[in-house]
């Protein structure tokens, strides 16, 4: 057994993974499971909060986002990896939040108002999207988790996740330990664009992206928009490529590029053609795993399978706990 920390994330299986994934999230997943007791899951009940229309694409999302975790080197023999939707135990857990769960609170979350806002042509007006955030904090606490690596759009959930966690405890005992998120100082990476890297603002690389259409989108990538020709000087501080230079091979010396950037000898596609061979000495190895296991699909399905066993059998013990707490026995 890991010393330390016990640790709990979920991903909404929305779409494939991106660079931003990697750098932002799966990075430090990878991380983490070296020190931690990690459970890592596909939070598909909370994709159906709102694309409850389409629940087909979830389930293909479902199986092609693991794929991606594991292509990015997560480890089924070091972390537990799970789908929520087959362990009902976090919907009786949730159920029996939801008793103690003011609406007051739910209504408040700014994330409940932007995103009802942001996503204005769906009828979010459902029990199940006010709930989102009850379930979160069932996910969280089903595992004793203490600390839940997220980005900063999800403070207010966890904020709410420990607000209804210690109403338990007032209750019906001390039963849960507070959990608290362990936000990451991660690389931002921008998309093709120069905007945050979006599935939706079509401006992405994915981890899965084939070899002729990541050449097509690196070619495409805005450099310095002042820089209209190669005898104009760039900045490479204003420039969108020159980051995922550096995040790509950090060891490298960047004067020449700086120096003929500035200096207005060093064309930018000289910077995509470099960009591009980093891009693909960084993706064959994700991308030969991704193959395997593609033609593979029965040993995804069995990590997936012991995955969802070893998380079952921790939540079922929480839950037994739970109903003697609430007298349910
Ligand atoms: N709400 C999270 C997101 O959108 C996904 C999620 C669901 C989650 N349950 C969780 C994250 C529990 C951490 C812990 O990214």
């Amino acid at each position: 057994m890991k010393e330390g920390y016990r640790i709990v994330s979920g991903m909404r299986p929305t779409g494939p993974l991106h660079l931003g994934h990697y750098f932002g999230v799966l990075q430090n997943w990878a991380h983490l499971q070296e020190t931690a007791e990690c459970f890592f899951f596909i939070a598909d009940w909370h994709a159906l909060t709102t694309d409850y229309a389409d629940p087909g694409a979830i389930s293909r999302f479902s199986f092609e986002v693991f794929l991606d975790w594991l292509a990015a080197g997560l480890d089924p023999e070091k972390s537990v990896f799970f789908q929520q939707s087959r362990i009902q135990e976090h919907a009786e857990l949730q159920l029996l939040l939801s008793m103690i769960t003011p609406l007051g609170w739910l209504e408040r979350n700014p994330t409940y108002k932007e995103i009802k806002q942001e996503l204005e042509a769906k009828d979010l007006n459902t029990l199940g999207f006010l709930g989102y955030p009850v379930l979160q904090a069932a996910d969280i606490i089903i595992y004793h988790a203490t600390r839940v690596p997220v980005g900063e759009d999800q403070i207010p959930h966890l904020e709410l996740s420990r607000e209804i966690t210690r109403r338990f405890n007032y209750f019906y005992g001390e039963t849960f330990p507070e959990p608290k998120p362990l936000l990451t100082e991660s690389a931002k990476l921008t998309g093709l664009d120069g905007r945050k890297m979006s599935k939706s603002y079509d401006n992405a690389i994915f981890l899965g992206e084939d070899p002729d259409s990541l050449r097509s989108k690196i070619k495409t990538m805005l450099t310095d928009t002042n820089r209209m020709r190669l005898k104009d000087p760039g900045d490479p501080e204003k420039c969108n490529l020159f980051p995922y230079l550096k995040l790509l091979d950090p060891q490298e010396p960047y004067e020449e590029i700086v120096d003929g950037c500035t200096g207005a000898s060093r064309g930018c596609m000289d910077c995509k053609n470099q960009l591009l061979e980093r891009m693909e000495a960084f993706l064959e190895p994700i991308w030969a795993k991704r193959r395997e296991l593609q033609n593979d699909p029965d040993t995804v399905k069995d990590i997936i399978h012991q995955g969802n066993n070893a998380a079952r059998s921790v939540a079922g013990a929480t839950m037994e706990q739970v109903r003697s707490r609430m007298s349910l026995l």
